[in-house]
């Protein structure tokens, strides 16, 4: 899978690809490119934004530079998802995860202070996604969120089995995952359910079922 990350600061994006699963894909089932807004901007000095029309406060990402960009990685092919990370978009969902990173390319638009003019939303985005019901100060930390979240539904990403059995996965019908232990067996007058120590699979099987929530 081909994903494209356009920001204002791509630096920001190192730390996450030197971790797991991200660096475990990574040149392989993962192509990650990482675009700088400035690089492209028809605009004198580097600008990107610009005031609100009908005034108030905040700058607002403007269209013609967000088009710029996209056209100097794309030119005119552009058959993709192109995902605007925005408080006003659809709510993020393993489902909607699930559904993007079966595909081949993806882009993420992030935005900062006001957020995008419209008609990046309209025109240049085929979606726009909000990772929840708050409002961060730029849209890297949600690209980012996607990132890591895309990346480890890719093939390889994860060591087998641990994906099927997740939260909110098919297997759990949607439901959260039962609770984990590990060593020591108690802890300070705190103990391990009794079962799991009992090394009965059938019996840890259908407790772990029974706590699926
Ligand atoms: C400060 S926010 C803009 C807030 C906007 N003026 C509003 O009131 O909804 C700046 C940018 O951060 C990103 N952002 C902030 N919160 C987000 C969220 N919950 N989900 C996705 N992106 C978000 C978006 O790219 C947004 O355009």
């Amino acid at each position: 899978m081909q994903l494209d990350v356009f920001t204002l600061v791509p630096h920001a994006f190192a730390w996450l690809t030197e971790q797991r699963p991200v660096a475990t894909v990574l040149g392989g089932e993962l192509d990650l490119r990482l675009y700088s807004y400035r690089d492209s901007t028809p605009l004198r000095n580097g600008q990107v934004d610009d005031e609100p029309y009908g005034g108030g406060a905040g700058m607002v990402l403007r269209v013609d530079v967000v088009a710029s960009a996209l056209q100097a990685a794309y030119g005119d092919e552009r058959s993709h998802r192109i995902v605007a990370l925005s408080p006003q978009g659809r709510l993020l969902t393993q489902a909607i995860v699930e559904e993007l990173a079966t595909e081949s390319h993806v882009a993420l638009l992030s935005a900062r202070f006001e957020g995008f003019d419209e008609r990046i939303v309209e025109h240049l985005a085929t979606d726009s996604i909000s990772i929840g019901p708050y409002v961060l100060s730029n849209g890297d930390l949600p690209a980012m969120v996607l990132l890591d979240a895309i990346a480890r539904r890719l093939p390889g990403a994860l060591s087998e089995g641990s994906v099927e059995l997740e939260s909110f996965s098919d297997e759990l019908e949607g439901g959260l995952e039962y609770p984990h232990y590990t060593r020591p067996a108690e802890y300070g007058g705190w103990r391990v359910p009794d079962v799991l120590l009992s090394g009965d699979h059938a019996r840890i099987e259908s407790w772990r079922k029974e706590h699926v929530r």
